[in-house]
């Protein structure tokens, strides 16, 4: 059963519909001509509708990462996230957007096994979110399943360097490629994960001069996190970006200090509760005059 509704006027999630509008993966695609952007593609992770609202209309694709595992539930990492979260997040994602291209990661355990498996999965995924496209870990090894979702009517966003879900084999969330060897190989999956029929890639946490290479030599849009100035866009993890942990990544930005604000700001609501100035009469139903 579908749990979404897009583009209806009556809808609080999306109040000024623009039906048509919304950016595809061709558009997105078409972003990058002979190995140039002319305009970098911006992205950024959303999980709830709000944020979604308060996202799309600066961002061509939002993203529903599986990094909602850590950022809202609160988990040790993306391996434990589910099938029933990415579902229910992407569904308020898309019901709060109507520009961007909203695409669903795919959890670990939902698409290794077979591309029978990740059709299955991915197809769920579309049905009962509406999004456009879902997002999935790997390269060279993926390369046969990402083939078989793209001839299946299933635009895929490859992502390869730093693969959180392999975190149990990569040993932790260190930056990828500092062998010659393992530069070598970062750079066949991507080129692996394009000529597969990706219609973009995110490269994560790799040596700088990778993705510059990666993104001028793969012919898909490269979206960088933790890469390089050179990617044809770039993304972030939401959370990060606004300042609401204590501890980011060397790569994050933090564009605000939104859990200094929010703790000042519970705590002057905390203040006014214990000495009864919240609420006044602005605040209370009193019979009119
Ligand atoms: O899960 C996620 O948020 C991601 C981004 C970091 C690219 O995959």
């Amino acid at each position: 059963m579908s749990t979404f509704t897009i583009d209806t006027s009556t809808s609080r999630a999306t109040p000024s519909p623009v039906p048509g509008k919304r950016m595809t993966a061709p558009s997105i695609r078409a972003r990058k001509v002979d190995g140039k952007t002319e305009q970098p593609i911006v992205m950024l992770t959303a999980y709830t509708m709000r944020m979604a609202q308060l996202l799309d209309p600066h961002c061509d694709m939002l993203l529903v990462g599986d990094s909602l595992g850590q950022v809202i539930y609160g988990l040790p990492s993306t391996i434990p996230v589910t099938m029933d979260m990415m579902c229910a997040h992407g569904a308020a994602v898309v019901r709060g957007s109507w520009h961007a291209l909203v695409a669903v990661d795919m959890p670990f355990g939902s698409y290794e096994q077979s591309p029978a498996q990740a059709f299955e999965c991915a197809s769920r995924i579309m049905k009962e979110t509406g999004c456009a496209a879902v997002k999935l870990e790997g390269g060279e090894a993926m390369a046969p399943t990402i083939e078989f979702l793209t001839h299946r009517g299933i635009p895929v966003i490859g992502h390869v360097g730093l693969t959180p879900q392999a975190v149990n084999i990569l040993g932790g969330y260190g930056a990828r490629g500092k062998s010659k060897d393992e530069a070598k190989h970062i750079e066949a999956d991507a080129l692996a994960v394009a000529q597969a029929g990706a219609f973009c890639i995110v490269v994560e946490g790799v040596m700088e001069d990778i993705a510059t290479r990666i993104a001028k030599s793969v012919e898909v849009p490269i979206i960088g996190i933790g890469a390089s100035q050179d990617c044809d866009g770039q993304v972030l993890v939401i959370d990060d970006m606004l300042g609401m942990f204590e501890r980011t990544p060397r790569f994050v930005k933090r564009y605000d200090d939104l859990a200094g604000r929010i703790s000042e700001a519970a705590a002057n609501y905390a203040r006014e509760v214990r000495d009864r100035s919240f609420p006044t009469a602005d605040q209370t139903y009193r019979p009119k005059t």
